[in-house]
């Protein structure tokens, strides 16, 4: 690590680590030990600290409370030989740079992101699952913290990080709906950030959906209506003739991680990838003909998940039954990206990152507070 910052780590007194059934673990529910977060004065990062993890007073007049300056990341640790490893940390440390610039808020320094991402895994290492689909879910999230409620974009920030372990987040195969009157996101728009709004603006949908019997909903293009987007909290991926396609990346969805790492692995093991606009209208009518032979979501906090059937109007699209055989694709990736997060796959692309923080504790305990420019 090039540049070491120096955080001051406050530890905790009580472990709540004994209090955890690691056998059920309900996903988002369950938070470790410790968090790490430094602000932003207006115009540096400041105080950068590890402390346990405990509420703090927000003001009424938060700015992210009213205008939603409030940007996330999700991503996973493992233990690969009994050592905590993250799953491309730095894709994660740049998008949430990108969501950052598009809702106006400063950039965090990729190294600073790095450094207190690790010393907080490895602090927390015992909250680390080793059960196959399980892992420490990392959440980190930036927002305002101005207090005066004019809109304008705040001047002053915090950034934290905090974790949880969980399990799978769909235990099972999805039902989707496909969602003709609500839109996502528009060209333009927040789409492709990964911002508080996009999720706040999917909840009636997808209750609504819910209600109907549906797990999700399925969105399509704010224009025309037609193009698929991508599914609740995931990248969509369809096998359709034997070729594997995902809906494009054109400005309005996520740019998945668990999504580009499933592009690299496909075309590795020999797949043909469209990465393309993609119609319901052709889902259908490869549905029809019998040519629709997987369709899955694809992200951090779900893996992959099998979806079961599609609704599109009055027409049910039911896919084949979930095992191996039937769904080879899906079930291959999401077995490869378990064994790999655990060690039992070779780390070809180098996705994996050692929490090895060797030289850094010395320097931070007890560390002197400086400012870091964004
Ligand atoms: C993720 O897959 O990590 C997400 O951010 C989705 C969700 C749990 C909000």
């Amino acid at each position: 690590m090039a540049v070491k910052f120096p955080i001051t780590v406050t530890t905790t007194t009580q472990t709540r680590l004994h209090d955890v059934d690691f056998s059920n673990i309900p996903f988002g529910k369950v938070i470790s030990d410790h968090m790490f977060i430094v602000d932003y004065d207006g115009t540096q990062w400041v105080n950068p600290r590890i402390e346990p993890f405990q509420r703090f007073d927000i003001s009424p007049a938060n700015l992210a409370l009213h205008y939603g300056q409030s940007i996330f990341e999700g991503m996973k640790a493992s233990k690969r030989n009994g050592e905590p490893v993250l799953f491309r940390p730095e894709l994660h440390a740049r998008r949430l740079n990108v969501s950052a610039e598009r809702m106006c808020m400063p950039q965090l320094p990729e190294e600073l992101f790095m450094q207190g991402l690790q010393m907080l895994v490895d602090l927390d290492r015992d909250w680390i699952p080793e059960k196959e689909d399980h892992s420490l879910y990392i959440r980190p999230l930036m927002f305002a913290t101005d207090e005066y409620f004019g809109v304008h974009a705040s001047e002053k920030y915090r950034f934290l990080i905090f974790t949880g372990p969980v399990g799978p987040y769909y235990p099972k195969p999805v039902k989707l709906w496909v969602e003709e009157v609500f839109t996502r996101a528009a060209q333009g728009g927040v789409g492709e950030a990964k911002c508080a709004g996009n999720y706040g603006a999917s909840l009636l949908p997808a209750m609504r959906a819910k209600k109907a019997g549906y797990d999700q909903v399925m969105w399509m293009d704010a224009t025309e209506k037609k193009y698929v987007q991508e599914v609740g909290t995931m990248n969509l991926f369809f096998v359709i003739d034997g070729k594997v396609v995902t809906p494009a990346t054109t400005g309005t969805i996520l740019r998945g991680v668990t999504r580009d790492a499933f592009v690299a692995l496909l075309k590795d093991w020999g797949y043909v990838v469209e990465d393309r606009l993609l119609s319901i209208a052709e889902i259908a009518d490869a549905y029809w003909r019998g040519a629709l032979q997987e369709c899955f979501g694809a992200g951090t906090a779900a893996v992959v998940s099998h979806v079961s059937d599609i609704t599109w109007r009055d027409r049910k699209l039911e896919l084949p039954p979930v095992d191996a055989q039937h769904r080879p694709i899906g079930t291959r990736l999401k077995t490869y990206i378990n064994r790999l997060r655990m060690g039992l796959e070779e780390d070809k692309h180098g996705w994996l990152h050692s929490c090895d923080n060797s030289g850094v504790w010395e320097l931070v305990q007890g560390g002197e507070e400086v400012g870091i420019p964004a």
